[in-house]
């Protein structure tokens, strides 16, 4: 340990002991060890952030009382997963892992009703539940409850906390891990800390960024980016009440919160901390690329967003070890990747594959998705990727200019390709999405839609073309196929099972009608969930693949093999990947186009040698290997050794 580090903890341990006795703390020893494990980092990154404020020590000694304090509060159940968690540190990395996100109200009525709904998840072998936001949030316009009044009140109508701790239990009864954001760049401007720096409290003004005038505004609003351009320009709103200028990068209503105040710090702790007490397993930390602020930059992706998550996750490793943190940063691929190791985000969204997923299927080639996962697949061996093919987001193409450009991509006009592709523009585009946050300056903009949509399943029911309907199931397996045996964890959103189509009935609602994610925000009704289980209809087709898909990637350890390997099939629109573990090998061949495509087969023969016969496992039928293989349109293989 760092000799600094070292001095401050023997000093601490005295005062820690005797509180952690006063909070009546059942396990001291065990936290005294974690403590001691954890110090160095602990101490390092806070130092960091506050090491020039003249009571870094008291803050110290603060943030480890929140964690004791939490930790005395934590229910004997998730201690014991505290203790299983130390035995299986990287439980995450398991082929086991199948990942769904949904919304309490879309798919049930309410936290309660999920309960029900955990038979249906299990028919997916679900072991990760990403409840999207379900907190207290101002009525009327929330952002999908991404503006959150209070961490520790469940929304009125979705239920309460005791439904949530509730529900978390039963979820872990079952195998089941509780994801749930941790919007920890904002608050509403209805959380009782705005509420006290609107009415003036110079203590809650500082858990904001908050101005007199526009002179310190305008010279950040210079480097910053505009993730909301049709809501405001420029990233400050003028707060009346207090007469000061708020900082707000989503909108109006969300106020960054002031990560260079340790109080504020130590405050975010102990909402975290209460949340990880009611069963939270995993954190997805919303917006984290700007949650530190320098003047001159973009105040995206600073040291100060590292060094705040990894004190964060150090804290938790005190009070709260079963829990990981997932990191959520739409950014440039170089970015994303910096949030990714043991000490900061054990998981991170791979915006990157998703992304480049529905490229290839606008392009039907594959050079850029295979050229980034080369360069960019590979992260730090205790980590996983969290793969996806939809959220509850628009989908950005955060691609890097970079990589385009190797491929001989011009990045800007291919991301208004995109666009047009998939708002339904571009002549002969299969996809219905809709665009979101045009941003007139730079031409930028996003895009909404159901993967049913943006596959063309929307406009082959249409016209009643079986053809098409095909092809669109056959496109949303092939992405979920990828994301099930690329490595990772897989993430199915919620509807994305049986296909459902966009809805657009947001716009009617004039609190929605603005924000077009809605679209993709729809209720998992009743008929079409029933519908899973008739042969033939669209949601059983497409059930029943991801069911196959899921069989696949639990029955074999091989997918969870650390490293990816992506191969050039010498055919632009194939795209292959392998794993190897111990003497295991998997072949994946995907073809992104609608055409026939032939692949030689001296390309399989120089992954597994010859005189093997060889097994693809989604037909489960053995693998004839002629002169050349014939891949059918949207076809993917999954090949391994017959004999082991
Ligand atoms: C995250 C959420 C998004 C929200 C934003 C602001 O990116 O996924 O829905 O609008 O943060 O909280
Ligand atoms: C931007 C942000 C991302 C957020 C999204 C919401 O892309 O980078 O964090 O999810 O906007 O649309």
């Amino acid at each position: 340990m760092d000799e600094k580090a070292a001095e401050s903890l023997s000093k601490l341990f005295p005062r820690l002991k005797a509180y952690s006795k006063e909070r009546k703390s059942s396990n001291w020893n065990d936290l005294r060890k974690r403590i001691e494990v954890n110090f160095d980092t602990l101490f390092h990154y806070l130092y960091l952030l506050y090491g020039d404020h003249y009571d870094f020590f008291y803050y110290l000694e603060e943030v480890l009382k929140t964690a004791i304090d939490s930790n005395s509060k934590r229910s004997n159940d998730l201690k014991q997963l505290d203790l299983q968690r130390r035995d299986d540190p990287y439980w995450y990395k398991s082929h086991n892992h199948v990942g769904v996100a949904g919304y309490a109200d879309l798919m049930a009525g309410s936290i309660k009703g999920l309960e029900a709904k955990i038979p249906y998840l299990k028919e997916l072998k679900t072991t990760y539940f990403h409840l999207l936001p379900f907190f207290d949030c101002p009525d009327g316009e929330n952002d999908g409850g991404y503006a959150v009044s209070d961490y520790r009140t469940v929304r009125e109508d979705l239920g309460r906390m005791a439904d949530l701790r509730s529900l978390s239990g039963k979820l872990r009864g079952n195998g089941i891990s509780l994801c749930a954001d941790f919007v920890f760049n904002h608050t509403s401007d209805e959380h009782r800390w705005a509420v006290k720096a609107k009415e003036g409290d110079p203590r809650y003004q500082k858990f904001y960024h908050m101005f007199d005038d526009r002179t310190i505004p305008d010279q950040y609003d210079q480097t910053l980016r505009e993730i909301f351009p049709d809501v405001r320009r420029g990233n400050f709103t003028w707060v009346e009440e207090a007469g000061k200028w708020v900082w707000t990068t989503f909108h109006n209503y969300q106020w960054d919160l002031n990560y260079k105040n340790p109080d504020l710090f130590n405050h975010i702790l102990g909402e975290m901390l209460f949340m990880a007490n009611a069963g939270v397993e995993i954190f997805r930390l919303d917006a984290i690329a700007f949650t530190g602020k320098e003047i001159g930059t973009t105040s995206e992706n600073r040291p100060q967003a590292h060094q705040l998550v990894r004190a964060l996750n150090a804290l938790t490793n005190i009070a709260a070890p079963a829990v990981v943190f997932k990191s959520e940063a739409i950014v440039h691929p170089d970015f994303v990747n910096s949030y990714i190791s043991e000490d900061e985000c054990e998981l991170s969204y791979n915006p990157l594959l998703m992304a480049l997923m529905w490229e290839a299927l606008a392009t039907r080639e594959v050079k850029l998705l295979r050229h980034s996962m080369e360069k960019r697949f590979s992260i730090h061996e205790g980590t996983a990727w969290v793969n996806y093919v939809r959220c509850h987001d628009d989908i950005g193409w955060t691609f890097s200019d970079e990589d385009a450009a190797d491929v001989g991509i011009n990045g800007y006009d291919h991301r208004m390709f995109l666009n047009r592709f998939y708002t339904g523009e571009f002549d002969g585009s299969f996809a219905i999405g809709e665009p979101f946050q045009f941003n007139p300056d730079t031409g930028d903009m996003r895009v909404c839609g159901m993967s049913a949509s943006l596959t063309g399943m929307e406009k082959g029911l249409e016209n009643d073309n079986e053809q098409e309907i095909d092809l669109s199931i056959k496109r949303m397996s092939l992405m979920y196929a990828v994301t099930m045996f690329i490595g990772g964890i897989p993430l199915i959103y919620m509807g994305d099972e049986i296909a459902l189509l966009n809805d657009e009935s947001y716009k009617n609602d004039p609190v929605k009608k603005e924000d077009s994610r809605w679209v993709h925000r729809v209720p998992l009704d009743e008929n079409s969930v029933a519908n899973r289980k008739e042969a033939g209809t669209v949601e059983n087709r497409m059930f029943k693949n991801l069911q196959r898909m899921i069989e696949i990637r639990t029955g074999d350890p091989v997918f969870r093999a650390p490293s990816t390997n992506f191969h050039s099939t010498g055919n632009p629109h194939l795209f292959s990947f392998t794993k190897v573990l111990e003497d295991r090998t998997m072949l994946f061949i995907g073809n992104f186009s609608e055409h026939i495509m032939s692949l030689e087969s001296d390309f399989i023969r120089n992954i597994f040698g010859s005189g093997h016969t060889l097994k693809e496992l989604w037909s489960g039928d053995t693998l004839q290997i002629h002169h050349e293989i014939t891949v059918e349109p949207y076809q993917f293989f999954v090949i391994v050794k017959k004999d082991g």
